[in-house]
């Protein structure tokens, strides 16, 4: 659901549309790794530009919210796929669809509290039940999301404090069971900004490849902005991941024109300054062996679809759309950086 409010200011500011020979053909037409977006049901019924912009520029897909535990589990042991099936109907003939996400300390149904059997068998049922229900069409995923503190510990989490710290492991045992064939992922925020955790993660997903998990890859999910993480630093952790034998997906690039909160609309330098941040993760993303590449996922489409001002309460643009669905700067920066 779109809060407005915060488009009021920026709609103003909105970066004039570049020439449209740069948004001529589709962004994932000059890519050697699938470009993917995410979003929701409503989005695509909402708005039809959304989808053309999807059909158009990108050939891989996240369900947005739709896979969470708080959709597809609305009450103990009863399973709502609608919208998941709704979407991947949509989308699967054209698009490579990745799971996301099954094991999260966030989006738990009101239900998760108070439940009353075991939590175990809970966390096992509902990851073995999600991936063989997609089994034939998702072939990726986020088994457990974010489930590292910013010193590298295990955040507190109510897996963590009904399951125990096994509860990571068990996530993936059940996963590797349910489809053998699955690419599994685990997926954290930070990790090119913050070195402690980027070693934790790297850590925790090497310990479980010791215990027989056939753990693929690690999502970066690069929420980050103009001025953070700096080149290097992505590079480096783009590097320590991919050289410790993960595949490494951008899971939900969004670069953000307002971190702190304090600006109100923004210039055309700062939609330049994007568009360079842009080129530059691309860049450093295409350093990455082309066996350890995933993809690099935009998290929305259109600056109106972003999580961030609603989430933050502030106005942003942290996508290659602005709120119209014109290509800004950002896009012809990122298909230019392609190749
Ligand atoms: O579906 C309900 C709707 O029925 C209700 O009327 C409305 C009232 O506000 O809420 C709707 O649920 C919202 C849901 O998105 C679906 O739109 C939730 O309130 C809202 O909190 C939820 O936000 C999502 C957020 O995860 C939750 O933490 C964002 O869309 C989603 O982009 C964001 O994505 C996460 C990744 O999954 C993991 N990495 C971080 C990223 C950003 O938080």
């Amino acid at each position: 659901m779109r809060n407005w409010l915060p488009f009021i200011f920026l709609l103003a500011s909105c970066s004039k549309p570049v020439s449209e020979n740069c948004a001529g053909s589709g962004l994932y037409t000059k890519a050697s790794f699938p470009i993917g977006t995410a979003f929701n049901l409503s989005d695509a019924a909402e708005h039809p530009l959304l989808t053309q912009k999807f059909s158009t520029h990108f050939n891989a897909f996240t369900p947005e919210n739709a896979l969470k535990f708080s959709t597809i589990s609305p009450w103990p042991g009863v399973y709502d796929f609608s919208e998941g099936d709704s979407l991947v109907a949509l989308w699967q003939d054209r698009a490579r669809i990745h799971g996301h996400t099954l094991i999260w300390h966030q989006q738990l149904p009101s239900w998760f509290a108070q439940y009353k059997g075991d939590y175990k068998e809970l966390l096992q049922a509902h990851v073995r039940t999600v991936i063989r229900h997609y089994a034939r069409n998702i072939r990726s995923w986020d088994v457990v999301n974010e489930a590292l503190t910013e010193q590298g510990e295990l955040r507190a989490s109510p897996w963590l404090e009904q399951v125990g710290e096994d509860y990571i492991y068990l996530a993936f045992k059940a996963a590797q069971e349910a489809d053998a064939k699955a690419t599994l992922f685990y997926n954290e925020y930070n990790l090119a900004l913050n070195p402690r955790k980027l070693d934790a993660a790297l850590r925790l997903c090497e310990n479980l490849r010791s215990r027989g998990i056939r753990l693929s890859g690690i999502g970066m999910q690069m929420h980050i902005g103009v001025s953070y993480p700096s080149r290097e630093e992505i590079a480096f952790a783009v590097e320590k991941i991919w050289r410790a034998g993960f595949t490494v997906h951008f899971s939900e690039l969004d670069i953000s024109l307002n971190p702190l909160g304090n600006k109100k609309n923004f210039s055309e330098a700062d939609f330049q300054a994007q568009a360079a941040k842009y080129r530059e993760v691309v860049e450093v993303y295409q350093q990455i062996p082309r066996d350890h590449q995933f993809g690099i996922t935009l998290w929305g489409i259109g600056d109106a679809d972003s999580w961030i001002p609603n989430y933050f309460n502030r106005v942003d643009a942290p996508l290659l759309f602005d709120a119209h669905y014109n290509p800004k700067p950002a896009f012809c920066a990122f298909q230019n950086a392609l190749k």
